[in-house]
């Protein structure tokens, strides 16, 4: 195992975690009238209304599937009588599902802001990272599924729910189980952790609020008196 191995899949990940926590903290403390979406709607609607809901349920899915598939712990799929194929199986095909919804929409939010003037004009570079850099890792994750497969034997997923959880149990040894992984699945754990640190300088933040919204559903309601 070489340095950059060990770094990007040993270390890497708790950088990311850390600028992710962090900034979000120190951005929410500091640059409160800056935490939004950065809706155009108002400039230009165009494809928004199908595009925006197709990206979200997309990624959306997405982001709960990966925690689910990644975190839970394989003696509990074990428990459960679900063999390892099967979960891969049912992995490849929802996440594809949520992968192909997510970059439609994203194709077309990426087609409705650069093909208008209004919108080009208000773009700004790190719109474009944000953009570039989910459709790069959307892209790879989905190219990960022809990788997947060729061996559906659930191992190498195995391996990358492992990685995952050795990371998040802080334990030293992460990085090695997934050092013969095949480079699209390294290159896709990169761009993904990379999201969380571009997370706290762009408009991601608005995922933060997006969750946070959940809480109004039990919250008190607001009285409204005439005087
Ligand atoms: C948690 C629930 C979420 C809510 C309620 C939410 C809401 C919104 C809203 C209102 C917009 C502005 C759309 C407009 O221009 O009018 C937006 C844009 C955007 N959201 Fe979300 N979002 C959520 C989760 C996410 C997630 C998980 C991601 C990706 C990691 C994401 C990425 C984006 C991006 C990249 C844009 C900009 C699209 C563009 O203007 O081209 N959102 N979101």
């Amino acid at each position: 195992m070489n340095y950059l191995h060990q770094f990007l899949f040993g270390i890497y990940p708790y950088i990311a975690l850390a600028v992710f926590l962090l900034g979000s903290l120190i951005r929410f403390d500091r640059e409160q009238y800056s935490w939004r979406s950065e809706s155009s709607q108002v400039l230009h609607t165009g494809v928004l209304r199908l595009g925006s809901p197709l990206f979200h349920v997309g990624v959306i899915g997405l982001f709960f599937g990966h925690a689910a598939g990644l975190l839970t712990p394989v003696w509990v799929w074990d428990t459960l009588g679900i063999a390892h194929s099967v979960k891969q199986l049912v992995a490849m095909v929802a996440g594809g599902m949520m992968g192909t919804l997510a970059l439609i929409g994203l194709v077309l939010l990426l087609a409705r802001r650069f093909a208008s003037d209004r919108l080009r004009k208000v773009t700004t570079l790190r719109d474009k990272v944000v953009l570039l850099w989910i459709l790069g890792t959307l892209l790879l994750g989905l190219t990960s599924i022809y990788s997947s497969a060729s061996h559906m034997d659930g191992h190498m997923m195995v391996l990358l729910m492992g990685w995952a959880q050795h990371v998040v149990t802080f334990r030293g040894d992460a990085a090695a189980l997934i050092v013969d992984a095949p480079l699209v699945f390294k290159l896709h754990l990169f761009m993904g952790m990379s999201l969380f640190v571009l997370f706290p300088f762009t408009r991601l933040v608005h995922v933060w609020s997006g969750f946070g919204a959940v809480s109004y559903l039990g919250r008190a309601f607001q009285l409204v008196r005439s005087r």
